[in-house]
């Protein structure tokens, strides 16, 4: 039986890596789906995979204004929501010493300041037993000198899914993290590093991890669809870790 049948979700950072693989399986499970990104060529590239009756907005996911558009767009095409994934995030290096206000501005900005008010805006359409999903990262429970923001960026998004977790399953609404380790995707891949270096850390990552290998995007969508659908019931204010182990290794 589809796990989602006659349910409706929101996928933020749809149209790539962990978002689009998701919404894959999302739809296969019998979702409606709204994605979001900032492409217009890879939202129409994942529309082209996923349907026509995927709604796919333009949207920067830190920006207030657009995150109301967006809302009201989801609104007036479906009227209510089930499931919101937060996905949509920056990864850039912001080694101390070189780091700018304008690159701490913009990854707290997407990562947190963008989640805390999707889902602020997106509270009136949510139905009872909704799921809200918050992708974090490994790197928020480790040190990661060279991504300190992200990872700060990643580690309020855990204290924020605790928080809201409490606020809303009142409101019969569940809050609930993926938190992946090293997946490979085209964000990963697109990482803003020299090609020496970038090869340098993905053979590191692989020989330090114990799994000896990055992850799927598919295998975090699985973990996403758990969390989305009534197997996760009673699974309130957790955050799932998909890392193959690696935080078994990097972790102090
Ligand atoms: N891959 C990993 O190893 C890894 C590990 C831990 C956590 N994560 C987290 O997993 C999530 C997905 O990452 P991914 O690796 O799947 O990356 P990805 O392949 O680059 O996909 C990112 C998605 O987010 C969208 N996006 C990025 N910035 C946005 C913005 N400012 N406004 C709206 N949409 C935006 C992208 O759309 P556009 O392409 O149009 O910008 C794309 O759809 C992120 O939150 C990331 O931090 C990834």
């Amino acid at each position: 039986m589809n796990k989602l049948n006659g349910k409706t979700a929101l996928i933020t950072g749809g149209s790539s890596g962990i978002g689009l693989a998701t919404a894959r399986l999302f739809k296969a499970e019998g979702a409606r789906l709204a994605i979001t990104g900032r492409d217009r060529e890879r939202l129409a590239a994942a529309r082209a995979q996923l349907g026509d009756d995927t709604l796919t907005i333009v949207s920067e996911a830190g920006c207030l204004n657009e995150i109301e558009a967006m809302l009201a767009q989801v609104d007036q095409h479906f009227g209510k929501l089930d499931i919101l994934f937060l996905n949509a995030g920056i990864a850039e290096p912001t080694p101390l010493e070189q780091a700018t206000e304008a690159q701490f501005d913009s990854i707290m900005r997407v990562n947190f300041k963008g989640v805390f008010f999707t889902i602020q805006k997106a509270l009136p359409l949510l139905k009872p037993k909704a799921s809200i999903i918050v992708t974090t990262s490994i790197t928020n429970r480790s040190g990661t000198p060279n991504f300190s923001v992200y990872a700060a960026s990643k580690a309020a998004l855990r204290s924020l899914v605790q928080s809201l977790a409490l606020t809303l399953i009142g409101r019969d609404i569940r809050v609930n993290a993926i938190n992946p380790g090293p997946i490979d995707t085209e964000g990963f891949n697109r990482l803003p590093l020299p090609s020496e270096v970038f090869h340098a850390i993905k053979s590191d990552i692989e020989d330090r991890s114990p799994i000896k290998r990055f992850g799927a995007p598919d295998e975090v969508a699985k973990v996403a669809l758990f969390l989305a659908s009534e197997d996760s019931a009673y699974v309130v204010g957790e955050e799932i870790v998909v890392d193959g182990g690696m935080t078994l290794v990097c972790l102090p």
